[in-house]
């Protein structure tokens, strides 16, 4: 299949909208991660999609929609804590699971669950699109599965051509993770993967919030049936690495046969004498733009064949810190960089 490149001209959208009223794929920019995008109520395009992603079918997909009356033609009433979310984070980089009418959507949808996660983004291109087909379209993240999710259109491109209808280029997404996702079907709100819109931010608007991904062991079953696959992992192995380990991380880096691939902050870079150096890649000042630069660095690192490690920079485990440390996690497997490996 030839893969189109679009741009953000209502013309281009326009013909990608056509394309998913015709039951085709179209990769779409969002403020998170691109996603890729089919009509919700048509299985023969959903079932596309998995296939592109080589995604399992038991893992369910968002439906991504441009206002809130698409939400309201699957689900009859909007739960009380989900009208105060909607209107505080909406339209926003927040996903909310909840109940929908009996057969309202189809299982390959929902992976079988009686409930359905609704995502409304703050970027206006994806409104834009959604709206001109008329239909929610799903929006998982348009990456082979197990692959770090893509920022740019390139990345896109790199896993997708030739297996979709069309590519949206939107420029570098702003946020870089993917939304956070809250479930609000169980007795306390619960978030299944955090994201931009932090459990400080959720609780003041709603209460008391738990937060699952902190507490995923391996032989728990995860509440997130995307939680239990490996996630974001280049070929390579990838060490977490606290600020005051550097020292030692690049000591040892240097030491190596193979070369190895560093991800810091320019505070770092600069500190150790890093900056311009081949095998070095920014995150910027802080852990708002280290989330915008983690996939893409991630993905930097494993197209090049020479690089046989990775160490990246470990922030604190607070506000937006939570976001980036889980994606860093997987990625990771959760191994730190320790002098004596
Ligand atoms: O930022 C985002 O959310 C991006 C952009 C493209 O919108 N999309 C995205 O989709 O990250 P995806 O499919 O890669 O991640 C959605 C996560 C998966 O872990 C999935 O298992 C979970 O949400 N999920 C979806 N529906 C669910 C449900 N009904 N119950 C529990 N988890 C659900
Ligand atoms: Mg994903």
């Amino acid at each position: 299949m030839e893969t189109k490149m679009f741009k953000t001209a209502t013309t281009d959208l326009a013909a990608a909208a056509e394309l998913i009223k015709k039951g085709q794929v179209i990769a779409f920019p969002t403020e998170t991660v691109y996603g890729l995008g089919a009509d919700a109520t048509k299985e023969s395009a959903v079932k596309k999609v998995f296939a592109a992603k080589n995604r399992p079918s038991d893992n369910p997909l968002i439906v991504t929609v441009a206002n809130v009356e698409m939400v309201k033609r699957f689900v009859s009433e909007i739960p009380a804590i989900a009208e105060k979310l909607i209107a505080n984070f909406w339209p926003g980089s927040l996903t909310i699971i909840m109940r929908y009418n009996e057969g309202a959507l189809s299982p390959i949808v929902t992976g079988g669950l009686p409930t359905v996660a609704f995502r409304l983004p703050e970027n206006e291109v994806t409104r834009q699109l959604i709206t001109l087909a008329d239909t929610p379209i799903v929006g998982p993240s348009a990456n082979t599965s197990g692959k770090p999710s893509p920022t740019t259109a390139q990345h896109v491109w790199h896993d997708m051509h030739g297996k979709i209808a069309g590519i949206i280029d939107d420029g570098a997404t702003a946020v870089g993770v993917e939304s956070t996702v809250i479930d609000i079907t169980t007795d306390v709100p619960t978030i299944l993967r955090p994201g931009a819109v932090t459990q400080e931010a959720l609780e003041a608007v709603i209460g008391a919030v738990n937060s699952e991904h902190r507490k995923v062991g391996a032989d728990e079953t995860p509440k997130a049936p995307g939680m239990k696959y490996r996630h974001y992992a280049p070929d390579v192995p990838v060490y977490m690495v606290t600020p005051d380990q550097w020292p030692a991380a690049i000591i040892w880096a240097q030491q190596q046969l193979e070369p190895v691939g560093i991800m810091a902050t320019d505070e770092i870079i600069e500190a150790n004498h890093l900056a311009g150096m081949d095998f070095v890649w920014s995150l910027g000042t802080d852990v708002t733009t280290a989330n915008a630069k983690l996939f893409a660095g991630l993905r930097y690192f494993d197209e090049r064949d020479d690089v046989e490690t990775i160490l990246v920079h470990h922030f604190a485990d607070e506000g937006v810190g939570l976001a980036y440390n889980n994606r860093l996690g997987k990625a990771s497997s959760g191994q730190y960089f320790d002098v004596e490996m």
